[in-house]
């Protein structure tokens, strides 16, 4: 059906009349082309259609709805270090997906409900706007009130009161995904940076090739990760505890090692340092052999591993731990205490 079905006076105010063409003239060198007749969406001229348009949006609104429930439900339900396999990810951690997949469902719906809106129940009538001066009169002013009246008018939140109240369900609920995520903000981790899996004898592990390494493994200038005999990827809680127990293995000629600390706890010039980075907690992962700087890519903080780890740059407030390690009967490093300073970010001991 087209506009011409419909009474003028039953449709809006934009669509009674026509912009019609205007050929080019001295003052506008370009033809105007007008606007084309107005087609009517079947939701403007079939109730049935717009009570069905009318569903569609409800329901989204209603599975974003659940879907930040789902979001709450998750955060507090999955335990943190639960992984499950998904193809074709591989291992991925159960809570990480569901949040993941419950926010992306909810603001997804939200969006997929007001464009379905606007397209189907909202006017879409094309409206001419002659150019003005950009300073607006009293009128244009009141003429402005009098369309957002109209606009909201033509919404038709008023009427449409399942949509009103679902939408308004919706865009209440969604911002509880942000509020349940400040749980994280605590609580302090207490004493539990202070502890890791090293301790006296325990071997170091070659974290590629899972094998003990004898200190001829590790060539002078090379940057090697290590982890703790027995910690194995697939075990529960390999995740909290790779994060604390993450080793770097550097060797330097032993002359080269400044601090006299760091000598002493050295193995052949070999040092082991944590390898979580001291401002907010990411691994280090590039190093300098010429200069013997480590770099955190996250916000570049760089430690000199020659001298006691000290932050030369960078946001970090304290220097890497250094674990003190040996070599055991049998040639293969080892650890001969824990850290003696907790590992990872130093504000947590701040005030
Ligand atoms: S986490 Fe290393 S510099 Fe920020």
């Amino acid at each position: 059906m087209s506009s011409q079905d419909i009474p003028e006076e039953n449709l809006p105010a934009a669509q009674r009349g026509t912009h019609a063409p205007k050929p080019a003239d001295d003052k506008n060198p370009f033809a105007d082309p007008g606007l084309p007749p107005h087609e009517h969406r079947i939701q403007d001229i079939d109730e049935r259609a717009a009570k069905r348009s009318e569903r569609t949006v409800a329901l989204l609104f209603t599975v974003s709805m659940l879907a930040t429930i789902g979001f709450i439900a998750s955060f507090v339900a999955i335990p943190h270090d639960k992984s499950i396999y998904v193809f074709p990810l591989g291992h991925v951690n159960a809570m990480n997906l569901a949040l993941g997949l419950t926010l992306g469902v909810a603001l997804f719906t939200i969006g997929a409900g007001a464009v379905h809106w606007a397209r189907t129940l909202m006017s879409d009538e094309e409206v001419a706007d002659e150019r003005h001066p950009i300073e607006a009169s009293p009128e244009v002013r009141a003429k402005v009130h009098a369309d957002f009246k109209q606009g909201a008018k033509e919404s038709v939140i008023g009427r449409r009161k399942l949509i009103r109240n679902t939408m308004l369900g919706a865009l209440t609920l969604v911002p509880l995904s942000g509020v349940v995520l400040l749980r994280d903000l605590g609580p302090l981790p207490g004493t539990k940076l202070r502890h890791t899996l090293w301790n006296k004898g325990k071997l170091l592990v070659n974290m590629n090739t899972n094998e003990p390494m004898r200190p001829s493994d590790i060539a002078v200038g090379s940057l090697t990760f290590a982890k703790p005999e027995g910690l194995d990827e697939h075990d529960h809680g390999f995740q909290n505890e790779i994060a604390k127990a993450a080793l770097m293995l550097i060797r330097l000629e032993p002359e080269a090692i400044k601090d006299k600390r760091e000598l002493e706890w050295s193995h052949e010039g070999i040092v082991a340092y944590s390898k979580i980075c001291t401002h907010v907690g990411c691994p280090i992962s590039l190093y300098e052999q010429q200069t013997h700087h480590a770099l955190c890519p996250c916000h570049q903080s760089t430690f000199d591993l020659a001298d006691g780890a000290r932050v030369i740059f960078g946001p970090a407030g304290h220097a890497l731990p250094q674990l003190r390690i040996g070599v055991n009967d049998e040639g293969y490093l080892e650890a001969l205490s824990d850290f003696e300073e907790p590992v990872g970010p130093a504000f947590w001991e701040r005030g």
